[in-house]
């Protein structure tokens, strides 16, 4: 049995084929390389260049490697660039999902974990949020992805193929054995830009909005370390393998930080200060998403193992020190 991992170039599924290898799977990588790295794929894994719409090329993967499982993060991620550019997002993100549930069922693949988003929940409160609360994305990327969640279930109840969609509060953090991270250029991530800014890599940074009616006046967010999400993967595999039924399902902490608490405690893994400065409200931000993370917990048996804000940050600003140091021996 094998498990087709794609967008496993990428910041999650690189983390995600690390996860998989370390517990024995065999894993396939299906990436077109647009925004991920050949060198973030594990070399254990098998890499094949290419697109999830490719009916014909995932067919062909799907059978010599008797694929039972697809986990599916191949997909555009960025909120404002969808606001821009949504039909692009609606291609990317859900028509090419269709496109690759339908080869599932036609190959006779039984399981499907999908990388959905918080972003389904558009404005949410101060309170953690439930998977049944009103779903009322607020941009096109949210709601390409709940479209897909949307086609999963239909799917599901139509065909021989359950599914699990996981919906991805703030994901931060990097593999703790430093073997991938975040690598994006230009990324937005707040604790990204926190440790570009402390290593110098951007002049300073930018709190956006302190009025908002939160403690301290800036916005909060669930920040979830990245190897505690493939875990939560992992353990939805194994649930599906063992038969559990379809299922979505929050992945965060259940706790929110604000922003200011973000950069002390990058401050505090640095050491030493660097240049912020309080800014006006980025729009369409909301002022706090937290999740309510019981489902997993008892649904997926979930324990997270690196809840706690200064590993993550710790384990991030690790990463982008390699990161500094691979790109200069790329020159
Ligand atoms: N922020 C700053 N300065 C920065 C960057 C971010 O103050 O330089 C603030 C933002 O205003 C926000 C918080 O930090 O209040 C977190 O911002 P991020 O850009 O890190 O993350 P978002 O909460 O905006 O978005 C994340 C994911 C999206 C997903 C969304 C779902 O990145 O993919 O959560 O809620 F859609």
């Amino acid at each position: 049995m094998t498990v087709l991992v794609t967008g496993g170039a990428g910041y999650i599924g690189s983390h995600m084929v690390w996860e998989l290898l370390d517990a024995g799977e065999s894993v396939v990588v299906l990436d077109r390389l647009s925004t991920g790295f050949e060198w973030a794929v594990a070399p254990e894994a098998k890499l094949v260049v290419g697109d999830v719409a490719d009916k014909e090329l995932i067919g062909g993967i799907i059978r010599d490697n008797h694929v039972d499982a697809i986990i599916h993060f191949a997909g555009s991620v960025v909120v404002p660039e969808s606001v821009a550019d949504p039909l692009a997002y609606y291609e990317n993100n859900t028509s090419k999902t269709r496109t690759l549930i339908e080869t599932a069922v036609r190959e006779g693949v039984p399981h499907f974990i999908f990388s959905s988003t918080a972003a389904v929940y558009g404005g949410a409160g101060l309170e953690p949020v439930r998977e049944d609360a009103r779903l009322a994305p607020e941009s096109p990327y949210g709601l390409s992805k709940l479209m897909s969640e949307w086609m999963l279930r239909d799917a599901s109840l139509a065909h021989d193929i359950r599914y699990t969609a996981l919906r991805y509060f703030n994901v931060a953090g990097a593999d703790p054995k430093g073997r991938t991270g975040q690598s994006t250029p230009g990324a937005t991530h707040l604790i990204k830009v926190a440790c570009e800014t402390a290593l110098g890599k951007r002049p300073f940074m930018q709190v956006f909005g302190t009025d908002y009616p939160t403690p301290d006046g800036t916005c909060m967010r669930d920040y979830i370390h990245v190897s505690d999400l493939a875990a939560a993967h992992r353990l939805a595999l194994q649930r599906l393998r063992a038969g559990g039924r379809s299922l979505v399902a929050n992945c965060g902490y259940s706790h929110g930080y604000s922003v200011l608490e973000v950069i002390e405690s990058v401050r505090r893994a640095f050491g030493r200060d660097f240049e912020v400065k309080m800014g006006d409200r980025r729009p369409g931000d909301a002022a706090a998403v937290v999740a309510n993370s019981d489902l997993a917990r008892t649904e997926l048996g979930w324990t997270p193992q690196r809840d706690d804000l200064d590993q993550i940050v710790a384990d991030a600003l690790a990463w982008e020190r390699i990161l500094t140091s691979k790109n200069s021996a790329r020159g």
